[in-house]
């Protein structure tokens, strides 16, 4: 999302440490969803479970009246690409539903998203979570001092678009994160290696491709917010929060407990049918 300002933070050891905490109070958010998610659930009932864990855990959710947003998390589900609001309609087996969330703890943001699968899905919404997740990765790879933000858009586009013949949505882009949710500099997820601001230690960017399964064309719905493939296709969204290094980007956000817990979920990952 694009912003007024046009100043790059880097911050100091001290605030990065700040900023990881803030960032894992999201992932812990995002775990306690991944145990409970579960076909029939509402992601109106999503989204009180995460603002309640985060006022329990002396957060502040960040996106509530952000220039008007009406709840605490964004849940896109299916062809709803990103900025979905929560609503009653029960999730159901096979709906891909990304869910996005802010925090805002000691006056510093965390921000980071993640998509689950209702019970099962088809193996091409399995193959476009693989394969998002994976450049969200390459990305991260390219996020270390002297690399340029073009080196991150490329690594991402590369691997979605021209590998995958996927959709990069042009129309939203990753950011920078400190003191406020959306700080310079502007991080696409398509682009030209060599271009864009050179990076410096203790830059932190929230990367977050955001990947068509057909084309890259999306719209933004009556409602002002909720931005949708034009195609009807799904699309999948991931995001961690990212300070860059010299030799290797520390991750501030953590999947790990997402993806344990996700895993942990039989309502997500059904057992496999024993024949005997
Ligand atoms: N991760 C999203 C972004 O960076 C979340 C913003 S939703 C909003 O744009 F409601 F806060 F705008
Ligand atoms: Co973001």
């Amino acid at each position: 999302m694009s912003h007024g300002k046009n100043l790059v933070y880097y911050k100091t050891d001290y605030e990065v440490g700040l900023m990881k905490e803030a960032a894992v109070l999201v992932s812990k958010t995002l775990s306690e969803v991944a145990k409970v998610l579960k076909a029939g659930m509402t992601t109106l009932q999503i989204d009180s479970l995460c603002a309640t864990f985060i006022k329990d855990h002396k957060g502040i959710p960040s996106f509530h009246n952000y220039r008007g947003y009406p709840h605490h998390i964004c849940a896109s589900v299916n062809d709803v690409v990103v900025h979905g609001f929560p609503n009653s309609i029960p999730l159901k087996d096979g709906d891909v539903v990304s869910i996005d969330f802010g925090v805002i703890l000691n006056g510093w943001h965390g921000d980071h998203a993640y998509s689950f699968v209702i019970g099962d899905t088809s193996d091409d919404v399995k193959q476009l979570i693989r394969v998002t997740k994976e450049s969200l990765y390459k990305g991260i790879e390219k996020s270390i001092v002297n690399n340029r933000i073009g080196d991150i858009a490329f690594a991402i586009q590369e691997h979605t678009e021209r590998k995958h013949k996927y959709g990069v949505v042009r129309e939203l882009v990753g950011h920078g994160l400190g003191k406020s949710l959306h700080e310079d500099p502007n991080v696409p997820n398509y682009g030209t290696r060599g271009n864009g601001l050179k990076l410096k230690e203790n830059l932190v960017l929230a990367i977050e491709p955001m990947i068509n399964m057909g084309s890259k064309d999306v719209f933004t719905d009556a409602d002002g917010w909720t931005v949708k493939t034009k195609d009807g296709k799904p699309s999948v969204h991931f995001e961690h929060d990212v300070c860059v290094k010299r030799n290797k980007a520390l991750i501030l956000s953590d999947y790990s407990i997402i993806e344990a817990a996700e895993q942990a979920n039989t309502n997500l990952f059904p057992s496999p049918v024993i024949v005997f």
